[in-house]
């Protein structure tokens, strides 16, 4: 690599603290980093990106299996042999004038059998300090990988010893004297994956999940490739625990798509009525879940990261208290305003905006200038252990027992607040069916309805008719089923207002499913699914929500899902071909139903 690249230095990441404190200073010199005010928010930092490199760039994204059809229609393919050429001449010289950083880092507890090693390459500063809070990373993980690699043969390549190689460049190389922009990137972005030989390259952007390479590319893209070879799954998913008063503790994942509330939800603070009974949560992990049978019969996870890349704008105090303390100090902000007093703002931090701010692009910000201080898809990298609701199992090799299986997205209409599906399949069938207004998130047009199965559209690393059936399969290998749900925080009333307070309160919903799960609550048959009764939904302390606004939320509206049936049926078309005849067996049940 450093033959094809031709960094002027190559280091060796280790991981310590003495390694963050020498590169995020020399940032801060450079000008890639703002130091914010240690007394408002120690060891932290500023990043402001290009305003051309803000999020996961889709149409940029690869999947370069033997045969197209192994990557599907959802997925943009490329004749591996072809991208191989295309990919050398992009990374030749790249990394010109630069350091190359060797980051060995492990995605999940470094005990379990589940974990997996890589290495990124990367011309990058600003990703070695990130991969140093969003997963394991330096020294230990190379020792392991070390210990482990003594006595392997070819044919254990992909065993023990081996690990993930992970390549990224900005793709700017320096020529002599030439001097440097503060977030070095390239208009041509390459994030490329070959699943077959399981590695990863990545050229042109430094943000998020296009350079974090443990996260998407690995820890999804990668590890769904590996996970259906060996009966397991990785998944877009938040873990989420649950204390009942009695006692009882219930894990949850929920798959919802990007920037649709998986943060905010496995970090839920409940209301105070129930606070008051003992209701209590825990986090687990807010994006990431690897899930597998376990020998006692249940589905078990493990969050692979060890970090949070969360969304900025809207988490507040009033919103998300746990996210906020959780970025306290030791945090990288991402895109977001710098305060006059060297803080950081973002839209619906407070209820009042600043009368001054320094914008996520560094232009002079006052609230009357018509612009948002803060990027849409602005972010911050804080270290899970930092979360005051982390759950204490959270890195026990063993993971967590799954009893419940959200799906959700942003639907202004159709979807009701919440519905339990009937069984497995039906379930599969409902999270294979989703769909979401699209966010930020990733580069696109923002507020279009699109399917997004599971959560996974941009993340799956296989033909996506293929992932459905490896998800019906799965149900061989568990004894103790967990019950499946979907949820809808976001339906809009005639006036374009959200009919369910969300947040917190939320837990009310969680409430019903975590009864479900322990066969504790009543429901309703309808056509879609069991739903809850209004008096069997605890609505105590919240202040002006009605039986009808309750109804409205619930509402279940046969021309909407007419169409809706449609549209999943445009989807199913596309995927045709590798599609379980049980989920098209699904859709006439469903299509019956409605009559
Ligand atoms: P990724 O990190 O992109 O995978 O997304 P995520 O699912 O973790 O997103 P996150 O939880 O950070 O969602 C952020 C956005 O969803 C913010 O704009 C929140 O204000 C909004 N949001 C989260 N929960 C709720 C809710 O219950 N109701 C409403 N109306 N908005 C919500
Ligand atoms: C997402 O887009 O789903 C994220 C953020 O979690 S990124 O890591 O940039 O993909
Ligand atoms: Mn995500």
């Amino acid at each position: 690599m450093t033959a094809l690249c031709t960094p002027d230095v190559v280091e060796w990441c280790d991981g310590s603290q003495a390694e963050w404190d020498r590169l995020t200073c020399q940032m801060v010199e450079k000008g890639t980093f703002i130091q914010l005010n240690p007394e408002k928010r120690p060891n932290s930092f500023l990043a402001r990106s290009t305003p051309s490199d803000v999020a996961r760039v889709e149409d940029r994204t690869f999947i370069c299996s033997k045969r197209p059809d192994e990557a599907g229609p959802t997925n943009h393919w490329f004749d591996p042999a072809k991208m191989r050429v295309k990919l050398a001449e992009k990374f030749k010289g790249s990394m010109k004038g630069r350091t190359m950083y060797v980051i060995p880092f492990c995605m999940g507890p470094l005990d379990s059998p589940l974990a997996k090693i890589g290495v990124e390459i990367s011309d990058s500063p600003y990703v070695v300090v990130n991969m140093r809070i969003m997963c394991h990373m330096g020294s230990h993980v190379l020792q392991r990988l070390e210990d482990e690699a003594g006595g392997i043969t070819p044919k254990k390549r992909h065993g023990h010893g081996q690990f993930i190689p992970s390549l990224h460049s900005v793709g700017a190389p320096l020529e002599p004297g030439q001097s440097d922009t503060t977030w070095p990137c390239n208009d041509d972005k390459y994030i490329v994956h070959f699943p077959e030989t399981r590695e990863i390259m990545s050229y042109g952007s430094g943000y998020g999940g296009n350079a974090l390479l443990g996260k998407k590319c690995l820890a999804l893209r990668i590890a769904s490739n590996i996970a259906r070879e060996h009966q397991w799954m990785a998944e877009h998913m938040l873990i989420v625990g649950i204390h009942a008063p009695d006692g009882s503790k219930t894990y949850l994942t929920a798959a919802f798509p990007s920037a649709c509330g998986k943060t905010n939800l496995a970090m839920l603070i409940p209301p105070k009525s129930y606070q008051d009974a003992g209701w209590k949560t825990s986090i687990v992990g807010d994006d990431i879940a690897w899930l597998w049978p376990h020998a006692d019969g249940k589905l078990h996870a493990i969050n692979p990261e060890t970090g949070f890349f969360g969304v900025a704008p809207g988490t507040a105090y009033e919103t998300n208290p746990i996210a906020m303390e959780s970025m306290k100090g030791n945090t990288i902000f991402t895109n977001v305003a710098l305060t006059d007093d060297g803080d950081i703002w973002w839209e619906g931090m407070t209820k009042d905006k600043p009368a001054h701010l320094i914008d996520w692009t560094g232009q002079e910000w006052t609230p009357d200038c018509g612009r948002t201080a803060a990027h849409a898809n602005a972010r911050f990298t804080a270290p899970a252990v930092q979360c005051p609701t982390i759950d204490p199992e959270w890195q026990n090799p063993d993971g967590v027992p799954i009893d419940g299986i959200i799906f959700g997205g942003r639907r202004p209409t159709t979807m009701p607040l919440v519905y339990q599906a009937f069984n497995w399949s039906h379930g599969v069938y409902v999270g294979a069916t989703m769909g979401s207004e699209m966010t930020a998130a990733a580069a696109g047009t923002i507020g279009k309805v699109r399917r997004d199965p599971m959560a996974m559209l941009p993340f799956c690393g296989y033909n996506m008719g293929a992932y459905f059936g490896h998800w019906l399969e799965m149900r061989r290998y568990l004894k103790n089923l967990p019950r499946f749900f979907h949820v809808n925080w976001f339906r809009k009333d005639e006036n374009g207002e959200f009919l369910w307070p969300g947040y917190g309160e939320n837990m009310r919903v969680l409430e019903w499913i975590v009864k479900r799960c322990n066969g504790a609550a009543a429901g309703y048959e309808t056509q879609i699914g069991w739903t809850p009764a209004f008096e069997d939904f605890n609505i105590e302390g919240l202040d002006h929500f009605t039986k009808e606004t309750y109804d409205k939320a619930m509402a279940f509206d046969r021309a909407e899902w007419k169409t809706e049936l449609v549209s999943q049926g445009e989807l199913f078309i596309d995927l045709y071909d590798h599609l379980p005849k049980e989920l098209i067996f699904q859709r006439e049940l469903l299509a019956a139903r409605l009559g």
